[in-house]
């Protein structure tokens, strides 16, 4: 429902309108003073102001300007409302944000369409204002390791050109993130943004999904598609597993990016395109091309701007942003919004390895939202057994022997409880050990029982 706030010092004219304005079905609420409104305003969200030009506190133009310097996105919209306003005022209000005027003696009429009208002016507003948030959102770069600054760097370097970018990194990394951002900051932005993966389709079927095909015999199928290329002109074309292509495709790619052309299948003319590449792989091409797997020339097109994203493993002063982000993202998506991470699941989650890299990070903190849905913080305990794994953790990841032989501890345990499908008593008498020891240690150790039973 719509908040509406009514500033008016005249008592009938406040009280004729929250009865109108009720009648429509807004929630209305009103006051004399215009210091009190600025209160209000602060306090709760109003998505409309009406407010008087003359106030016996203080002028209404000054209202709007207090309102104007406050620190949110999302102000109301405000319609005066005044006796005799000049000229002068009107510019004044306007110039201040003001989204029109009602005259004294007010209309019923003209009032509602008003108020209609700047409600949907509002609505509009908070909308663009929203896909706004989530384009920047979805494009966020989110870190503090030297490594996640410097890519950063190099995206809003390497945006403005059309120069083409070949992305390295294992999966989950984050190459597609940075193919959008990329694209994001770019002249192109407006553009489509069209994600090819080369891996995902049927060798027989790549070149007719790049290039189209005109005239086709298949029967019972379209006459016509449009490719990629085709499809991608004027804006960015992302060739992610850029090393799966075969030999074959190659050849047709390097010849599409050369001349910025190329024909569908079955096409007698070329098409010309317009089209920035960025390409992504989690192979060394370089040993690719020493296979004789892949294709040198096509190589040096692609990597005219080479980005490297190192594994999570290597940059593990990402992960306390990371995890809050992502925490800030579910938390909004589940109803949840301020859900915290306490230091010691931060230290845990430093420990663990990462094979699955940020993606994981992010599929491992859903779910511990998920299954956790009353936490306000999320502890140690909270998180699943998997990332109290040591396996394949060096030596420098630890700074004491304690440290150490606790997490080898946690290892063992874990793996006792996992041989002994989740049966604590079973564990114990595995690990030659007291079943109410078990648990003392499991308690020291940070292993949540119903995580190890789960
Ligand atoms: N630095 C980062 N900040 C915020 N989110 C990130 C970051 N890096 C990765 N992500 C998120 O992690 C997930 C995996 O990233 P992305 O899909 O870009 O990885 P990828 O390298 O393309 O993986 P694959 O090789 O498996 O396709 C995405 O949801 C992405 O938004
Ligand atoms: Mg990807």
């Amino acid at each position: 429902m719509n908040r509406i706030l009514i500033v008016d010092d005249e008592a009938e004219i406040r009280e004729s309108l929250e009865e109108i304005l009720s009648e429509e079905g807004y929630a209305v609420s009103s006051t004399s003073s215009g210091t009190e409104a600025i209160v209000l305003l602060r306090d709760a969200p109003y998505d409309l102001l009406l407010l008087d030009i003359w106030l016996p506190d203080r002028d209404g133009l000054d209202v709007l300007a207090d309102l104007a310097s406050l620190e949110t996105d999302d102000k109301p919209e405000v319609i005066i409302i005044s006796g005799h306003a000049t000229i002068e005022t009107a510019v004044k209000a306007t110039k201040l944000g003001a989204f029109d005027f009602l005259e004294k003696p007010l209309s019923l009429e003209r009032t509602l369409i008003v108020v209609k009208n700047a409600l949907e002016a509002r609505r509009l507003r908070s909308e663009n204002l929203e896909f706004k948030r989530q384009l920047t959102l979805e494009t966020t770069i989110t870190g503090e390791s030297v490594p996640a600054k410097a890519l950063r760097q190099q995206i809003k370097l390497m945006a403005p050109t059309n120069g083409r970018v070949l992305i390295y990194g294992e999966s989950g990394t984050g190459k597609e993130l940075i193919a959008r951002a990329i694209h994001s900051e770019s002249p192109r932005h407006d553009r489509v943004f069209i994600e090819l993966n080369c891996a995902a389709i049927p060798e027989d079927f790549i070149e007719s999904e790049l290039f189209g095909y005109r005239n086709s015999a298949i029967t019972g199928g379209p006459a016509e598609k449009r490719g990629t290329f085709e499809r991608a002109n004027g804006g960015t074309l992302f060739l992610d597993e850029v090393g799966d292509m075969s030999l074959k495709t190659q050849a047709k790619v390097l010849r599409a990016l050369d001349e910025q052309s190329f024909v569908p299948v079955g096409a007698a003319h070329p098409i010309s395109v317009d089209v920035r590449v960025i390409a992504a792989t989690n192979k060394n091409l370089e040993e690719e091309i020493a296979k004789g797997n892949f294709r040198e020339d096509l190589f040096y097109r692609l990597n005219v701007i080479p980005f490297f994203v190192p594994p999570l493993r290597d940059r593990k002063e990402d992960i306390p942003s990371l995890a809050r982000e992502f925490l800030r993202i579910f938390g909004r998506e589940y109803g949840r919004p301020r859900v915290e991470i306490a230091e010691d699941a931060l230290d845990l989650l430093k420990q663990y390895p990462w094979p699955g890299n940020v993606r994981e990070l992010k599929n491992i903190l859903e779910r511990v939202l998920i299954l956790n849905p009353h936490v306000h913080r999320i502890e140690r305990k909270h998180l699943p057994r998997l990332v109290y794994r040591t396996t394949g953790r060096r030596s420098d990841d630890f700074s004491t022997l304690q440290q150490a032989r606790e997490a080898y501890e946690r290892d063992y345990i874990l793996r006792k409880i996992d041989e002994c499908h989740g049966n604590i008593s079973r564990a114990a008498e595995s690990l030659g050990l007291e079943r109410s020891h078990l648990y003392r240690k499991m308690k020291t150790l940070g292993i949540s029982i119903r995580e190890s039973v789960s």
